[in-house]
């Protein structure tokens, strides 16, 4: 490990960094090429972006490296220099995870986006961590090969960055998140040096699991350059049922019926009707049932068409007994990608509703009714609007409190108090603070909520030991005062 003074205290107080100088943009251009170093306003502006909500930092430029060397130059670079580092995938990030709080480079990994190894046999990929998820997803289904970790923003989102966060998606339910199909990784530290956390093996269990420790780091231990990913046969049937009903109560009791018939859906996902009215308003067209008070998207899938139909009926059954108004089969694939069009855009539409601020909750599954209720509770007592949807199957629900009023300031003074009240209705649930957006800079300071002092203390020594000098991606994860941003705004 190295060893450097420390420039963060205990306390997470404000690093002193080192600007980026124009002998340091030299530098950088002679690492990666001229046309990979981005300081022009418009630039930085994207780079200091993420989806997260109203925020915006500035960097001070930000780089596109496009191999494990040049990675690693930039870190040694960096290191010298005492600059901070914020790695950056696909920036679809909803913790802020990829914004650059204390200015600095910005290191973009999608130029590193090769798929280096489709091993059939051993059923693993290799992968540079800037192949887009979709792509991946795409390209092994070709082989009759399945990557299932999906998070919404598959199309656009990158490896690197689902592995930072350690993203989930609607098939999690099932399949289990990113970091139940990583391997192994190749890495580089803060300083610069390059290592390895294992092979192409399903089992290694040779030391601390560095591989997982990395998973859901979120870029603050190191900067994961190459990924070795597990893969499972593609299911060959799949049948998506959508459920209308007339309470969200209901609707939240019915997921537990669900789990208590020991059905194991692929995804089991819960909306309620002011999702859908933002869905239509982002569509610009109807979409099913979105006159009903919440809705269930149960889908099944295996490799016996037969078993999976009989698991459908069974799960129709148990549904409309825990009392669904219906149950509607997408008996084609253009329904079924229909059903999931209207259910991945829900993010974007409830943001373009209004600003917002986005509580990611999980509870034990069978606590979803009552997290709803108390988030209704909630709702009503602080007189703001809340809308709620997710992945009730894995307990993990997005409740999104919303203000008219865009000001940053306004919009902090008006929805700070309830999204503690929500985080608190969650914990007492035996609940998180985050169930799949990471906790980045947007919900470190309710990260004592869920993890004790020891806890903390423990994740602050493993930081220190990986990064003594706080340069990978500062402000995050940790709770740290970090600057107010820059600029507010849902561009
Ligand atoms: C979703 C994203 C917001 O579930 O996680 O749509
Ligand atoms: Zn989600």
């Amino acid at each position: 490990m190295p060893s450097a003074v420390r420039v963060r205290d205990q306390d997470g107080r404000m690093p002193d960094f080192a600007p980026v100088t124009p002998d340091i943009i030299s530098a950088l251009e002679a690492i990666v090429g001229a046309d990979y170093v981005l300081t022009l306003e418009p630039d930085l502006l994207r780079y200091g972006r993420d989806e997260t909500e109203d925020l915006q930092y500035l960097p001070e430029v930000a780089v596109r490296p496009n191999s494990t060397e040049q990675v690693s130059m930039i870190m040694k670079l960096a290191w010298t220099h005492n600059v901070p580092v914020t790695p950056r995938g696909g920036g679809t990030g909803l913790s802020g995870g990829a914004l650059p709080v204390f200015g600095g480079i910005v290191l973009c990994i999608d130029r590193m986006n090769e798929i280096i190894e489709i091993d059939e046999m051993n059923m693993m990929t290799r992968v540079q961590p800037g192949v887009i998820t979709g792509v991946l997803q795409d390209q092994v289904a070709e082989l009759g090969l399945y990557y299932p970790p999906d998070p919404a923003s598959n199309g656009s989102c990158l490896i690197g960055g689902n592995i930072a966060e350690n993203a989930g998606g609607p098939h999690c339910v099932k399949y289990g998140l990113t970091k139940d199909y990583v391997l192994s990784l190749e890495a580089v530290m803060p300083n610069g040096d390059v290592f390895r956390t294992g092979g192409k093996l399903k089992k290694d269990v040779a030391g601390y699991n560095l591989s997982q420790l990395l998973v859901g780091s979120e870029g603050t231990l190191a900067i994961v350059t190459e990924a070795t990913l597990r893969l499972i046969p593609m299911p060959t049937t799949r049948r998506t049922i959508l459920a209308p009903f007339d309470s969200l109560d209901t609707a939240a009791k019915a997921i537990v019926a669900v789990y208590q018939s020991r059905i194991i859906p692929a995804a089991l996902e819960l909306v309620e009707k002011a999702a859908l009215a933002a869905a239509e308003e982002h569509l610009g067209r109807a979409v099913p049932y979105s006159d009903a008070e919440a809705q269930i998207l149960l889908e099944l899938d295996g490799y016996d068409e037969e078993a999976v139909d009989r698991e459908l009926m069974r799960a129709g059954e148990v549904l409309l007994e825990a009392g669904a108004l219906d149950a509607m089969l997408a008996d084609t694939p253009a329904k079924t990608r229909e059903l999931w069009t209207v259910r991945k855009c829900l993010g974007e539409a409830v943001k373009k509703q209004a600003a917002y601020i986005e509580c990611d909750t999980a509870v034990p599954p069978d606590r979803v009714p009552d997290l709803l209720r108390g988030v209704r509770e909630v709702a009503a007592e602080y007189g703001i609007k809340q809308i709620s949807y997710g992945h009730a199957g894995d307990g993990n629900i997005h409740v999104n409190v919303l203000t008219n009023d865009p000001d940053h300031a306004v919009r902090e003074a008006t929805l700070r108090p309830a999204v503690l009240a929500i985080f608190e209705v969650a914990t007492r649930l035996g609940g998180t603070i985050t169930g799949e957006h990471g906790v980045g800079c947007s919900q470190s300071r309710y990260l004592p909520m869920c993890r004790d002092a020891v806890a903390i203390a423990a994740m602050r020594a493993i930081k220190d030991a990986f990064d003594p000098k706080g340069i990978l991606n500062p402000g995050k994860v940790l709770p740290t005062e970090v600057p107010p941003p820059v600029t507010v705004g849902s561009a």
